[in-house]
């Protein structure tokens, strides 16, 4: 028996995983200390009430013989992909349903797209930017080039077609530095990418946080992008699903290499091995959408982003550079007097007992930054940006 020898390439815990382990360390060393998390991008406003009456109504329905359901459809329900397509629909793009597939979460396509892929393939990662992108690679046995983002270019790098790759992860508006592509942006990838003959994941599991109307919130609003691309999108952060596991993910017909359409390769490797999502969580998600609960959700989304713009004022009043509030849940910062991302975390951890995520995770362009989250409650916000206030940096 050999071990698969790509998981022996990693030279540390996964990143989300070691601040875990980090924060649990603290806590247990420091029990008097109310630790407050600006860190992992956990949702902790409740579940929406459109959400859980049809949650409520669809354990009603398992619990009689009747209206009892076993095995669903591996692919998703048809009333949920119908909602998706119709959401699609609104933002002007045409979708199939058949062209839609429910999953337990966007962190988990995102990596288990890539069995469908070649192991031959070059992967092209934006830096900084989600480590899950750079893992699975890894875990795949891919080869990784990194495109550089930075403060100079708005952290939103743009491709160069002297640079070959065949499978470009691009997340927008971006985690960890809230940089959303424009429309012209993305039509220049979109070319890149047909003149490359590479495919494009795009993650939009922070479109819903997108402030303005003039900015794309899905690939498939650029024309030519169901021909050289596939959308991964999540109920996570926008409807609170962190803990309930739903997300989906589109891959038009029109997405063909090698003469094989793409998502007869996804439908085949999904029916292999997936047994799909609860009925449960698909009426859930279902409700997302009803009138309700789009209400609903934009209210929790709404209250996220005060706590940004909150947490970002007051590192402009430290006369700590920041960004990213504006379109994300995140605010990304560069962390004061030269100080590098771990030291700061550091600083922050046991002199303010803050928890924020050192930009090194996501990439070496984040080594001197650092991430706060909106997603802790207003009152928690509120405590920490006053920590911030009183925090020395002498
Ligand atoms: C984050 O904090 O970047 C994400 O929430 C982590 C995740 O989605 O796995």
């Amino acid at each position: 028996m050999k071990l698969n020898k790509n998981f022996l390439k990693f030279s540390d815990d996964y990143f989300f995983y070691k601040i875990s382990c980090k924060i649990k360390d603290f806590i247990a060393e420091n029990k008097e200390k109310k630790v407050i998390s600006l860190g992992i991008g956990d949702t902790t406003m409740p579940l929406c009430e459109a959400v859980i009456s049809a949650m409520n109504n669809s354990i009603c329905e398992m619990s009689k013989k009747e209206t009892y359901r076993g095995y669903g459809p591996e692919q998703g329900y048809k009333f949920l992909r119908l909602k998706i397509k119709n959401y699609y629909k609104e933002k002007g793009i045409n979708l199939n349903e058949d062209e839609i597939f429910i999953g337990d979460g966007a962190g988990r396509d995102i990596g288990d797209i890539q069995e469908i892929f070649s192991e031959d393939n070059i992967v092209l990662i934006v830096d900084p930017t989600y480590p899950a992108y750079i893992d699975s690679s890894i875990l795949s046995g891919k080869k990784i080039v990194f495109l550089n983002g930075r403060k100079e270019n708005f952290f939103l790098p743009m491709p160069n077609n002297d640079i070959k790759s065949d499978i470009i992860y691009l997340c927008s508006p971006n985690n960890p530095t809230g940089s959303v592509y424009t429309y012209e942006n993305l039509e220049k990838w979109v070319k890149y990418a047909k003149n490359q003959g590479s495919i494009i994941l795009f993650d939009a599991a922070y479109e819903a946080f997108i402030n303005s109307e003039n900015l794309p919130r899905s690939i498939f609003e650029i024309k030519d992008a169901k021909e050289c691309a596939i959308e991964i999108g999540s109920f996570s952060k926008t409807a609170g699903f962190t803990g309930v596991r739903c997300g989906y993910t589109v891959i038009a017909d029109d997405l063909i290499f090698e003469g094989c359409q793409v998502n007869k390769l996804w439908m085949r490797r999904q029916t292999t091995k997936s047994n799909g999502v609860s009925y449960i969580t698909q009426r859930g998600a279902e409700a997302i959408f009803s009138k309700e609960g789009q209400k609903q959700i934009k209210k929790n989304i709404f209250y996220y982003k005060e706590n940004t713009k909150l947490i970002s004022n007051s590192l402009n009043e430290k006369g700590i550079w920041n960004c990213g509030s504006e379109n994300s849940p995140y605010v990304w910062a560069k962390c004061p007097n030269d100080m590098d991302s771990w030291d700061f975390f550091n600083l922050l951890l046991t002199n303010l007992a803050i928890v924020a995520i050192p930009g090194s995770g996501f990439g070496s362009n984040g080594d001197f930054y650092i991430r706060f989250s909106g997603f802790n409650s207003k009152e928690n916000t509120l405590e920490a940006v006053d920590r911030i206030k009183n925090l020395s940096l002498i």
